[in-house]
């Protein structure tokens, strides 16, 4: 049994004021296998972002369904809905400042999710100061998001999205803002996540940059899947 199963997803967001329809996804289907690394490849408007937050249960499709560990997400009832989002996933987007708490210090921002998950204060520290030091943050523990690197943030962000080993990892864009040694070594950050924790990532971006680190690839056009690359194709040359 796959780990996620999306079945003909259809979103079309509708002008509230010229009721005219925006079709966002036009029947998007595709599974994912538990501890997979997935990148989802496409072009400004393709539909990333608005595919994220139906995986993510944060948007409802106009039609199709998601199932998510055997329970169809897009039909959860509110409290259902918050419990998912709390335990199972991780969202990591593209802005620092949409990830990160920016009055908070870094060791701030880590503790938060494990407050909110009722950790025990001396927990939380501990697991916060882990992974700091995972992502080779213990020196910048006391500074402000606004004194960081955008490199920095992402690791922060990245910290944050974990700390509560959720199953799934959802990031948007999340090297759009950094150079290209930065933005490897924030992929492989994610890889190494993947196969210590075995968290299942899925990744959208512009850029084909990191194909080669995924085990399964999708191309995303104009709301509809184009192309699908798995590790053993890439292998061959395909
Ligand atoms: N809330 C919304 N209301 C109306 N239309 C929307 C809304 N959000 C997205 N869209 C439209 O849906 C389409 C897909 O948008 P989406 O944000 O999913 O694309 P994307 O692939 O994430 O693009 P980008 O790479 O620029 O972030 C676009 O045509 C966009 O204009
Ligand atoms: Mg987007």
């Amino acid at each position: 049994m796959s780990l996620i199963e999306v079945v003909d997803l259809v979103k079309v967001y509708v002008n509230p004021v010229s009721r005219l329809g925006i079709s966002a996804l036009n029947g998007v289907s595709f599974t994912i296998e538990e501890g997979d690394f997935v990148g989802i490849f496409g072009p400004s408007g393709a539909g990333k972002t608005t595919l994220l937050s139906i995986l993510g249960g944060l948007l409802n499709p106009s039609s199709g369904y998601v199932i998510i560990n055997d329970k169809e997400i897009t039909h959860l009832t509110y409290k259902e809905l918050i419990k998912f989002r709390r335990e199972q996933v991780g969202y990591l987007w593209q802005l620092p400042k949409d990830n990160l708490i920016s009055g908070n210090t870094v060791l701030q921002n880590v503790m938060l999710p494990l407050q909110i998950a009722n950790k025990p204060r001396e927990e939380q520290k501990k697991i916060a100061y882990e992974l700091l030091d995972r992502f080779g943050l213990s020196h910048r523990k006391n500074h402000k998001p606004n004194q960081i690197s955008g490199g920095e943030a992402q690791r922060v962000g990245l910290a944050i999205a974990i700390a509560n080993k959720p199953k799934i990892l959802l990031g948007d864009q999340i090297t759009g803002e950094l150079d290209t040694s930065t933005s490897v070594e924030v992929v492989n950050h994610l890889k190494s996540l993947s196969e210590d924790f075995g968290t299942t990532m899925i990744i959208v971006s512009h850029k084909r940059q990191f194909i080669e680190a995924t085990d399964q690839a999708f191309g995303l056009e104009d709301g509809k899947i184009t192309s699908v690359l798995t590790n053993f194709q890439k292998e061959e040359g395909a």
